[in-house]
C-alpha cells in the first residue's frame, strides 16, 4: 500500500524521536530495538519511521481508515497533534488499546520533543488476520 505523505513541506530534522521495537526482526529485519531518529516538524510518525527502514504497518495508506499503524507514545504525547475525532474512534478497534495509544500516520510532530514511540509486537499480525 502507497503511504500517504504529510500535505505540507517538512522542517529541519530537530526533532529527537526514539523507536522501541518490540519485534524488531519483523519491522526491519534486524535485530536491533531501539533506533534513535530525528524527526521534523510537520511530519508524521509513520512516514519518519518508513524514511528510516522501520516498516509499520499501514493497511489504508495513511488514511485513518485502518488501525495496523497503532502504536504506544511512551514519551512526548504533547509534542504531538491532538487526536482528531476519527482517530479516537479508529484507534479503539486496535488490540491491545492503552490510555497512550495512537494511530501513527495520524500523529504530526509538532513540539521539540524527546518522543518515545513503542511498537507493539502483534503490529505485523494484525494485518494479516484482516480478510481480503
Ligand atoms: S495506516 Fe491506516 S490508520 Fe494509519
Amino acid at each position: 500500500m502507497h503511504l500517504r505523505h504529510s500535505d505540507h513541506a517538512h522542517g529541519p530534522p530537530v526533532v529527537p524521536v526514539k523507536f522501541i521495537l518490540e519485534d524488531p526482526m519483523g519491522l526491519t529485519g534486524k535485530p536491533q530495538a531501539e533506533h534513535d531518529l530525528m524527526g521534523s516538524k510537520g511530519e508524521h510518525l509513520l512516514e519518519l519511521a518508513f524514511e528510516h527502514g522501520i516498516n509499520i504497518e499501514h493497511a489504508c495508506g495513511g488514511v485513518c481508515a485502518c488501525s495496523t499503524c497503532h502504536v504506544y507514545i511512551e514519551k512526548g504525547m504533547n509534542h504531538l497533534s491532538e487526536a482528531s475525532e476519527a482517530e479516537e474512534d479508529r484507534v479503539e478497534e486496535a488490540p491491545g488499546l492503552q490510555r497512550n495509544s495512537r494511530l501513527s500516520c495520524q500523529c504530526e510532530i509538532e513540539g521539540d520533543g524527546p518522543i518515545v514511540v513503542r511498537v507493539p509486537a502483534w503490529n505485523r499480525n494484525a494485518v494479516k488476520e484482516v480478510p481480503h
